[in-house]
């Protein structure tokens, strides 16, 4: 039962919006936020919002009205903090930091743009009556149209995860029968052709960074009003995404104990219903423990295992793509460019927003799908 509540109240919060807009006292909010990219190519965002008035988050009146103003208030703070790449904010003023901590404690969010905002929480669909999801998909705040495919491909992964979710509750807690189902994910190809590498590299990854183990904000960030002391947060990153874990859960793959620990440490910037969900997953029965003692089962738990160890491949080449390459690039030609323009990006380098080493972390993580695998007698 148990078990039934926390999948329940995972699904109804994991894809979270379509509250598009917030009460009309929150509109000056809601404007910056859809102004963003002008703002900071402007570079008028940080006076603005440091004209903007405290407001107070009562007026906020239901879940979902309280993930959009998270996901309006982490793109604020991200440009904010970073608006100046070589000279970040280190201070967040009052009027941004004090509603952005209170609606952070009433979802037990870190006050940061987390996956869970960027993604989860921030589309709506051109025509919702019309069923193909990948043609209808908008975002409601976006930084750079030119890397709305990784927004969208991560939406798709999100989007399919849930029916492999649900196939994961019925096998493990009632032992139902399921059909076996393959990620297709060679069109995500398609839709990150859409990602234009230098911009995602030089300007996106750079907004989604973090004040944790930054060398670039060693002092963390003070939000003002909050608490004199400084805030150390990371960066928006994928790796923040609980469907991947849940399968890792459920598998029963093994991590390596700097990866597992890293894998931990982004469950804190989930939505407390999926930190739940992957640790439930992860407690007995083990699926594995089920499928070992059967032969005709194997066939079909390494199947599975084979499609995430295919996954965690492909997101190398796409890692290599889109950050070890351009990186390279970078450091033969360092500058500046404001957003939309494709900047540095040398002060992240090739460290993930997240913070990890990504080619480190990233085979260690396909080291160990690998290794779950179920030898053939
Ligand atoms: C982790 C980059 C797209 C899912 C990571 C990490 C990096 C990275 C650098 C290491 C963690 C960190 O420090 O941030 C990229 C790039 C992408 C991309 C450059 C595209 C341009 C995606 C997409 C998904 C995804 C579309 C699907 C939801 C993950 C997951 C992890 C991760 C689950 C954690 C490692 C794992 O469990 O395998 N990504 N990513 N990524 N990413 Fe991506
Ligand atoms: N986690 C992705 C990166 O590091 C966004 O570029």
């Amino acid at each position: 039962r148990q078990t039934v509540l926390t999948l329940s109240r995972f699904l109804s919060s994991a894809m979270a919006s379509h509250v598009m807009d917030l009460p009309e006292y929150y509109q000056i909010w809601m404007e910056i936020a859809h102004n963003i990219c002008h703002l900071i190519n402007t570079h008028q965002l940080r006076s603005v919002v440091q004209k903007m008035p405290m407001l107070s988050i009562n007026l906020l009146s239901s879940y979902r009205e309280l993930r959009l103003a998270h996901l309006a208030l982490g793109f604020i703070t991200m440009g904010y903090v970073w608006q100046e790449e070589k000279n970040p904010a280190q201070r967040l003023p009052k009027a941004l930091a004090v509603p952005f901590t209170l609606v952070s404690r009433k979802l037990d969010l870190p006050a940061i743009l987390t996956y869970s905002d960027c993604v989860l929480a921030n589309w709506k669909l051109k025509d919702p009556i019309c069923p193909s999801l990948f043609t209808n998909y908008l975002s409601i705040i976006q930084l750079l149209i030119s890397c709305r495919g990784f927004l969208l491909v991560s939406w798709i992964v999100e989007k399919a995860a849930v029916c492999g979710l649900k196939v994961c509750y019925r096998t493990q807690f009632f032992h139902l029968p399921v059909e076996s189902q393959i990620p297709q994910q060679y069109f995500l190809f398609d839709y990150l052709q859409h990602v234009n590498q230098t911009e995602f590299f030089g300007t996106l990854r750079i907004f989604f960074s973090g004040w944790k183990d930054n060398p670039q904000l060693p002092n963390g960030l003070v939000y003002e009003g909050v608490n004199d002391e400084p805030v150390y947060l990371s960066g928006c990153s994928a790796a923040q995404s609980s469907a991947v874990q849940s399968f890792d859960a459920i598998l029963g793959v093994q991590h390596e104990e700097k990866s597992a620990a890293f894998l931990r440490h982004m469950r804190l910037y989930m939505p407390p219903g999926h930190k739940q969900l992957i640790e439930t997953l992860c407690a007995p029965p083990r699926l594995r423990d089920l499928v070992v003692p059967s032969p005709p089962l194997h066939q079909a738990y390494n199947a599975c295992v084979s499609a995430l160890e295919d996954l965690r491949t492909f997101h190398l080449c796409v890692v290599a793509k889109f950050i070890i390459i351009p990186g390279g690039q970078a450091r033969a030609t360092a500058g500046r460019c404001p957003l939309g323009g494709g900047g540095s990006g040398l002060g992240l380098g090739s460290t993930g927003t997240g913070g990890s080493n990504p080619m480190l972390f990233l085979k260690s993580v396909r080291d160990a799908t690998h290794n779950a695998l179920i030898p053939c007698p």
